[in-house]
């Protein structure tokens, strides 16, 4: 039988929150119907900004920050079902990501953490629909990293019969599925491949006072400084095999400006043509290297709407079609949304939501803390 389900995600670019009101068949296939989204309000943002760094009062200040993030994603459920005219009733569960603000997968003796900030009881309250919220955790419990959660969703969605596909998301940081066509011996992978719109957004909003670079244009006309290219390229991280996951807790502003210290006096605007050719670089090389046998590259998240990014992933992969997720029925900023909802259905059916080929855990697990209406 299909039920409707809502997914909620908020992500590293910290942009607010995208919403998805979704029906899902009874053999897992997922049609969104109505999308929302919402900015986070500029002091909720802040904070949570500065929640990824070490600070004082930290336990106080991220509990108050979860019940924002609750809020915040209370009106994007209000609003759906608004557009849809639907009651809390209709809606068999919210899948709720929340907000990361750390991302340790392998802190201690193995066994890292992951936190994502909600108020998971206080958005059942507001909301009066289920709640499952706390995904990654349990894949943390069994020896993975948590993360990416997306690419079982990607298979189920994307997954094309007779063809390796790769799914490059592009959020604030980019991420990689590599899906075997179906039947084959060969595992699903995925993993955080680096930086996908962060650095961009973080120089923009610097020296632009914009939150974004719309379609690239600014980096578009900088050129490239290689000897400052080679330096942020020399990072350990995207040479690690996968599984490996990532997020501000590296790439973040000191990141940048540690490696921009050694070359002084470079013109704004060629820092972000050569950040933008960092990020699809290094997304470019990971494709080469884990999916040599795909000729499509689907994009999504809202850097497939960055027109200069699209064309430096093409250009650095002339063998195959690079396109938005659009083409394949699902726009951009709908996808990671539509994949909490699909995890949320999987953890109503009682089944798995994660791979242990990607995550690197003992197994796969069924994932999420379930809150009652
Ligand atoms: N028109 C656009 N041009 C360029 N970049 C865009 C555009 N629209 C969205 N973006 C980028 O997408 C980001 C949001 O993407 P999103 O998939 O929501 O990331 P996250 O999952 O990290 O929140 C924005 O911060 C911005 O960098
Ligand atoms: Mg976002």
């Amino acid at each position: 039988m299909a039920e409707r389900l809502i997914g909620l995600m908020s992500g590293t670019s910290l942009d607010g929150v995208d919403g998805v009101l979704a029906l899902v068949e009874g053999d897992g296939r997922l049609t969104v119907h109505h999308h929302a989204s919402r900015p986070f309000e500029p002091a909720l943002r802040a904070e949570l900004l500065a929640l990824n760094t070490p600070g004082p009062d930290e336990l106080h200040r991220a509990a108050l920050a979860a019940n924002g993030v609750a809020r915040a994603y209370a009106q994007v459920v209000h609003q759906l079902l608004q557009d849809a005219g639907l009651g809390p009733g209709a809606v068999a569960a919210l899948g709720a990501h929340g907000q990361t603000v750390r991302h340790q997968p392998l802190a201690v003796d193995g066994v890292g953490y992951t936190v994502q900030l909600l108020n998971a009881p206080l958005l059942a309250e507001l909301a009066g629909i289920p709640v499952v919220a706390d995904l990654r955790s349990r894949d943390l419990a069994a020896g993975g990293q948590g993360a990416p959660l997306v690419p079982p969703f990607h298979r189920a969605q994307f997954g094309q019969p007779d063809a390796t596909l790769a799914v490059l998301n592009l959020g604030g940081i980019s991420n990689l599925s590599v899906l075997p066509p179906d039947g084959s011996p060969a595992a699903v992978l995925g993993f955080d491949c680096g930086p996908g719109n962060a650095l961009l957004d973080l120089w923009c909003q610097r020296h632009r006072g914009q939150p974004y670079d719309a379609d690239g244009a600014w980096a578009a006309g900088g050129r490239v400084q290689a000897p400052l290219l080679a330096a942020l390229r020399a990072e350990p991280y995207f040479v690690l095999p996968p599984p490996k996951s990532t997020g501000r807790d590296l790439f973040h502003a000191g990141w940048l400006d540690r490696h921009l210290a050694g070359f002084p006096g470079l013109a704004p605007a060629d820092v972000q043509a050569t950040l933008a050719a960092l990020t699809a670089g290094v997304c470019v090389d990971d494709v080469r290297r884990h999916a040599p046998g795909a000729a499509r590259l689907v994009v999504c998240g809202g850097g497939a709407l960055n027109g200069d990014l699209m064309r430096r992933l093409q250009a650095g992969l002339p063998a195959l079609r690079v396109e938005s997720s659009a083409a394949l029925g699902l726009p951009p900023q709908q996808v990671e949304a539509a994949a909490f909802a699909w995890l949320a259905w999987r953890r109503l059916q009682g089944l798995p939501g994660s791979l242990a080929s990607v995550t690197g855990a003992r197994g796969e697990r069924v994932l999420g803390a379930l809150h009652a209406a």
